[in-house]
């Protein structure tokens, strides 16, 4: 399966950040773009700007999506607008979200059916706590969570298993633990689902994740800012 490597700037970024992009743009090769596609995910303000530099080799997704078409929800961005600014994936579910803004699995389920009824690809995110690993319960928690924000809508979904206690730490799973995860993501998702893995992935780690059985990719936070180290893992 083709691999996914696919970079989560979060609420990182002034225009100036989009030569970053340029910078990747012009590292990769052929063979590069043979084993992997390449997705950025700038923030939303980003998004217009990074379309508009029309870069042959480097897709563009945005980080969130409201559930709804349009409406009275202020500050929120429906699926279809991000389709209409060029992005063709879409992240819900991140744990920061999950966290900061109390979405749950449901909530979660609602936004990746949006971004289908938008023709976009939701990039689906899960992953246990520390506290839940330290219990056994890692397979348990992703599990259900993954069962809990699928969508039921027809379309291609990604899904990426990022450990909340592996996210900005340095802290990974040992690749053991990432395999266990993934073959229990396979097993409920079947093949044909890339599932990417999350979490303090870097230039130095990335060959040794992305060589684990069932990881299809990796989705990358701090990483993915500067140009050189994001190549650094596309390039493992
Ligand atoms: P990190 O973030 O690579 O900075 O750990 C990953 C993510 O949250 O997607």
């Amino acid at each position: 399966m083709k691999r996914l490597i696919a970079g989560n700037w979060k609420m990182n970024g002034l225009r100036a950040a989009l030569g970053e992009v340029e910078d990747l743009s012009g590292r990769l090769t052929a063979e590069d773009l043979e084993r992997s596609d390449v997705l950025v995910c700038p923030p939303v303000t980003l998004l217009g700007a990074l379309a508009g530099l029309k870069l042959p080799n480097v897709a563009m997704g945005a980080q969130d999506c409201h559930a709804a078409v349009s409406g009275a929800h202020t500050g929120d961005v429906a699926a279809e607008m991000l389709a209409e600014a060029g992005a063709s994936h879409v992240i819900v579910g991140h744990s920061e979200r999950r966290a900061d803004h109390g979405e749950s699995d449901a909530v979660v389920k609602a936004k990746a059916e949006a971004v289908h009824r938008a023709g976009l690809v939701p990039i689906v995110c899960v992953g246990e706590t520390l506290e839940e690993r330290e219990a056994g319960r890692a397979v348990e928690i992703v599990t259900s969570q993954v069962n809990g924000s699928m969508p039921s809508t027809d379309g291609e979904v990604v899904v990426a298993y990022e450990p909340v206690w592996a996210i900005g730490t340095g802290k990974t799973p040992t690749t053991d633990d990432i395999a266990e995860i993934h073959a229990a993501l396979r097993g409920v998702l079947g093949e044909g689902v890339r599932l990417l893995y999350g979490g303090s992935v870097k230039p130095g780690n990335a060959a040794e994740i992305l060589a684990v059985p069932n990881v299809n990719g990796a989705l990358v936070g701090g990483a993915s800012l500067k140009a050189a180290d994001f190549y650094g893992i596309i390039s493992a």
